[in-house]
């Protein structure tokens, strides 16, 4: 198969391009001169659209990548002898190379999670004594909940869900962080505004995510310091979470040009209209899939991911023509991931090609 430039791919939304529009941006932007590092109006004033866009009472600051979001996001919430509980299928756990155990120098306490949402009562389980631990100084004392919205599973948190979570981690005195790199796709799926399952339900700390989007790069780290979070939140968005992110590697300097782009992915909704899109793609392909009797859905399809197990000698013809990932070797259950650029010829055509391979 050709894996250079391929027509279409399900193997992430990653692997699609950038929307025209944030291509233009960029073009835009790109004459005169701006103080560099984000230190002028025009970065100021986008990072004011995202936080107005969040509900006020919270500071946003752009970083490169999903990766250098999470490692900043955690970084200022978790000293050395405390640690963050996770799903184990979370990405800061599975697929960041260590980066944010490395950064934060912590450990990070998995929790099995078949559909990659941890619930209230295995957080809970987590607490035996009043505290962020058990003040026992031979522990590492658990302090950071991370989850991801919506899952690395495709999978969404409801709003009582996330409000649980947050009540229990701030009853330890802890905080809770959400993994967005799929943040719009979550709101285009739960039909509410970005603010109702961050802010408004206490999530202390945010990776807001575009590229897996439609940006080209860049992604913002949010810290909430509202009523409903901890109240040791607003120090760290005013004095210290800039530090983390230079320390880091994560400050741009050419800060205009992600600024640019949040600007026109914010405008006239552009991120919901891609989100909807590359969702309403994965329903009609999780639809088009179950029309094919050995084909079985394995996670509900709640964003833009579909799960689906199928027989291993299937899977490997159709891996031959197209790309998507096997998630589990033992059951061949895949993934298979749309985007803003899926179009439904492209699912019309796996489909085409699925019956053919049978
Ligand atoms: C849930 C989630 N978080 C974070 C990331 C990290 O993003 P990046 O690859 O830009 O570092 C990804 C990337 O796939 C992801 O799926």
């Amino acid at each position: 198969m050709e894996h250079i430039l391929m027509k279409h791919s399900f193997g992430s939304d990653n692997h699609s391009g950038v929307h025209p529009r944030i291509l233009k941006a960029i073009e835009r932007e790109n004459s005169g001169f701006r103080v560099a590092y984000g230190d002028e109006d025009y970065t100021q004033k986008v990072l004011s659209q995202l936080e107005n866009l969040l509900g006020g009472n919270c500071k946003a600051i752009f970083v490169f990548n999903g990766t250098g979001a999470n490692v900043v996001a955690l970084s200022p919430f978790v000293r050395h002898w405390e640690s963050v509980i996770a799903p184990s299928t979370a990405h800061i756990i599975a697929d960041e190379c260590g980066a944010p155990q490395h950064f934060t120098g912590s450990q990070f306490v998995t929790v099995d999670c078949p559909d990659g949402k941890i619930t209230s009562a295995q957080l809970e389980s987590l607490f035996p004594y009043q505290g962020s631990g058990d003040n026992d100084w031979h522990h590492a004392q658990k302090r950071v909940l991370s989850i991801s919205q919506p899952t690395e599973l495709g999978t969404l948190y409801t709003i009582d869900e996330i409000k649980r979570l947050a009540q229990i981690m701030h009853s330890h005195g802890g905080f809770i962080h959400m993994d967005g790199s799929r943040i719009s796709n979550a709101a285009a799926s739960m039909g509410m505004d970005i603010k109702e399952f961050t802010n408004e339900c206490g999530i202390d700390v945010l990776s807001f995510g575009g590229t897996k989007n439609g940006i080209l790069m860049g992604e913002a780290v949010v810290i909430f310091y509202g009523e409903k979070q901890n109240p040791r939140n607003r120090e760290i968005a005013e004095n210290e979470m800039e530090f983390f992110r230079k320390q880091s590697t994560q400050l741009y300097s050419k800060n205009r040009f992600i600024a640019a782009q949040f600007e026109e992915y914010l405008k006239d909704n552009l991120y919901l209209e891609m989100a909807t899109h590359a969702n309403e793609m994965a329903q009609y392909l999780a639809s088009r899939l179950s029309e094919i009797p050995c084909i079985k859905i394995s996670k509900k399809t709640e964003s833009n991911a579909v799960f689906a197990t199928l027989p291993k000698e299937l899977c490997n013809k159709l891996l031959e023509r197209h790309y998507f990932y096997i998630w589990d070797e033992s059951t061949y259950e895949s993934r298979w991931m749309c985007s803003f650029a899926t179009r439904k010829e492209d699912i019309d055509n796996f489909i085409e090609d699925i019956k053919q391979l049978m």
